[in-house]
């Protein structure tokens, strides 16, 4: 009934009646399971003969981290995991199962098949109320999605509030007008757009994501996609005379950071900021992207090659990324970037987890290179393309069946465990260019996200029949948590008449 397909589950025969007078109880360790579950379920907590027990238990051991079991009896559902990440998982089968009064008795077995379920949301291209991205954690929740890439700059702005560098946000977050249709087009729209995020209010979507076993990983785009920072900071650039404006149009930028100590300066600051607001083991650092045409005639990049001994300047785009790298190891994190395997000599330093965008091959071939790897190929995963004909700004459709067969292990890639390379996970992309609010991505996402949810979780092979059995019983639990669009609300990427 639910989704993502839990791998195990057995009908046992009887009902479970679900009633307000219900009472729940935890053993140590289980008090936030058990509090999300009585506030989803509007119950309230007892003794050890509550009709329903939330606990830690080793006998769960071989359901891994994030697996859970629960045993629903006419009289009793006990829901058992040996983390607190696996009880917050069979919490949510539970909220979806508790949509109907009477639940049929069973006996569910459940476990991921990969640690990583992400969506990244494009917060940079347009700011989205802190309203909006509560509701869509909990909503990612429902789905046992468990990151939260948070992509907070680029060039068109920048989003979070960072101590000595106020303009970031003064200036950075806030541009006169957008481009109309893909990049190249000479239309703007004429509507002015910003915002951000103060960090208390960063802290608290943490907190609530963490509550909902969420984890929010950050992005600060480097050392391309930084046209709102040089608006702020023309000094971080490699013409530092030059003065430009918040990004108005889309695509790709050659104005990018300077390789000299003020712009790594700048860099190592602000990714120590973001460690103190974000508790994540990691952060994104972009890397994609990036001509380093600017680092071929800028005297300051021309001097950094030369001190490092590079006879072609490309080579420092794998050496900034291994210095940001360090900062973070320096700082207890690990930093993830979007692989760009084969476009800058040399390719990515060792050690950065890499999100792969373009396709699984390239994934695969990043496995073998040493990396863990998030499976994020463009294709499948790229929910801001359109889901049916017309093709839309991007020309790729990208069909709810697409995202359903998307098969995050290519036919047979390890998953990544501890350090080993591997596949650590599957992400879902939500690109904001062409989706100016909530609702635009709210069309986006659903009904993808919930297809992206079962391709990230089940061991089993996909049967899509029965997915959209289950597809049905989801939209309606998702539109009375009104995480569904408005019906008026127009295709993202329709450009304004
Ligand atoms: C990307 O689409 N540039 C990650």
């Amino acid at each position: 009934m639910i989704i993502p397909r839990p791998r195990h589950a057995e009908s046992r025969p009887g009902w479970f009646r679900l009633r307000p007078q219900l009472l729940i109880s935890h053993g140590p360790g289980a008090e936030r399971a058990a509090d999300l579950l009585a506030n989803y379920l509007g119950l309230r907590g007892g003794d050890s003969s509550a009709q329903i027990h939330v606990e830690l238990s080793a006998a769960a051991r071989d359901l891994g981290p994030q697996g859970y079991e629960l045993v629903i009896e006419p009289h009793r559902v006990l829901l058992s995991a040996t983390t607190e990440a696996g009880l917050l998982n069979g919490v949510q089968t539970l909220r979806g199962l508790a949509r109907t009064e009477t639940v049929p008795c069973q006996h569910i077995r459940d476990r991921p098949k990969l640690p990583w379920r992400g969506v990244m949301l494009d917060v940079a291209r347009h700011h989205m109320p802190i309203e909006f991205l509560h509701q869509f954690v909990d909503v990612m929740a429902l789905h046992k999605l468990n990151v939260l890439h948070l992509h907070l700059t680029d060039d068109q702005g920048w989003r979070i509030e960072i101590d000595g560098w106020p303009r970031l946000v003064d200036v950075g977050a806030w541009r006169p007008e957008s481009m109309v249709g893909p990049a190249g087009s000479t239309r703007f729209d004429g509507v002015p757009h910003g915002g951000y995020y103060t960090r208390a209010e960063l802290r608290e979507l943490v907190r609530c994501a963490a509550d909902r076993g969420v984890m929010v990983v950050p992005e600060i785009e480097m050392p391309g996609h930084v046209r709102a920072a040089l608006a702020a900071y023309p000094e971080l650039g490699n013409f530092p005379g030059r003065r430009l404006p918040v990004w108005t149009s889309w695509g790709i930028s050659e104005d990018i950071l300077g390789v000299h100590d003020t712009a790594l300066e700048f860099c190592r600051d602000v990714l120590r900021q973001v460690t103190e607001v974000f508790p994540a083991p990691y952060v994104h650092i972009g890397g994609d992207e990036c001509p380093t045409t600017q680092w071929a005639t800028a005297p300051s990049a021309l001097a950094r090659a030369a001190e490092l001994g590079f006879s072609d300047p490309g080579l420092l785009h794998g050496w900034f990324l291994g210095q940001m790298r360090d900062t973070l190891r320096d700082l207890g994190r690990t930093a993830v970037c979007w692989a760009e395997t084969g476009r800058h000599p040399g390719g990515p330093p060792p050690g950065l987890v890499l999100a792969a965008w373009r396709d699984t091959a390239h994934g695969a071939l990043a496995v073998r290179g040493g990396h863990q790897v998030i499976m994020a190929p463009h294709r499948s995963t790229y929910l801001d393309y359109r889901e049916s004909e017309p093709a839309g700004p991007s020309g790729i459709v990208t069909t709810v069946t697409d995202v359903y067969r998307f098969d995050p292990l290519a036919g047979g890639l390890p998953v990544a465990v501890g350090s080993r390379p591997g596949v650590l996970g599957a992400q879902a992309q939500l690109w904001t260019e062409f989706a100016p609010t909530p609702d635009h991505v709210r069309r986006l996402a659903f009904p993808r996200l919930c297809a992206f949810a079962d391709s990230a979780w089940r061991s089993t092979a996909p049967d899509y029949d029965d997915f959209r059995r289950r597809l049905a019983g989801q939209l309606d639990l998702l539109r009375a948590l009104d995480a569904l669009p408005t019906p008026e609300t127009t295709t993202p990427g329709t450009p304004t008449p």
